[in-house]
């Protein structure tokens, strides 16, 4: 396992940073976070304790990944624990964006339902591997195209319970701090 490419410390930071910029753009308005399963929920909580304000809470699950690092290019949802969301603002929580396709496909089911507002907030995003235009509204931190695990992150259910963000494979350029 390689050295730390985003280290606690410094997730901790960008985390409550992410926070008050919620704070300031929703003020006192009811706020409805839907999480997406399962890595994003490490990513959820911490955010959700820095707010310090009231949230409803929905989930919904992707699947893309085998046991691979490779998307198989198909998602697929499963919105039975999404919540109410028509009429409310809804943030979707993620831990990355990598080809988009699975950012992509929550959003357009979410907004078939009619929300009040819908934003994206997610940790990590991999520019280099778009390959649908979606952007965060939220975003922590840019990194190469590098496999990540930890933080939530895994490879095969394996490594979520690291605190740190850590690269497996190839050298790449490391992660740096998205523009808030
Ligand atoms: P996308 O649909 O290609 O944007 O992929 C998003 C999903 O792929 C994320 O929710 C993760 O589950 C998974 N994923 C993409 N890149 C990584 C990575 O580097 N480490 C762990 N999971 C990843």
């Amino acid at each position: 396992m390689e050295e730390p490419l985003i280290p606690r410390e410094e997730i901790g930071r960008r985390v409550a940073e992410l926070a008050q910029r919620l704070r300031e753009d929703y003020g006192e308005e009811p706020l409805h976070l839907v999480v997406i399963l399962k890595g994003a929920i490490f990513f959820a909580v911490d955010l959700i304790r820095a707010l310090g304000r009231p949230v409803t809470l929905g989930f919904v699950s992707a699947a893309s990944y085998g046991a691979g690092t490779e998307s198989s290019g198909e998602v697929k949802l499963n919105l039975e624990a999404l919540g109410a969301v028509e009429g409310r603002h809804v943030l979707v929580v993620e831990d990355i964006l990598d080809t988009g396709l699975t950012l992509a496909k929550v959003k357009e089911a979410i907004a078939a339902r009619a929300p009040r507002s819908l934003r994206l907030c997610v940790l990590l995003e991999k520019p280099a591997r778009k390959q649908v235009p979606i952007e965060a509204d939220y975003l922590g931190f840019q990194i190469g195209d590098r496999f990540v695990v930890g933080y939530g992150l895994d490879h095969a259910e394996r490594h979520r319970e690291l605190p740190d963000i850590r690269a497996l494979g190839p050298e790449g350029r490391s992660g740096h701090r998205a523009e808030a």
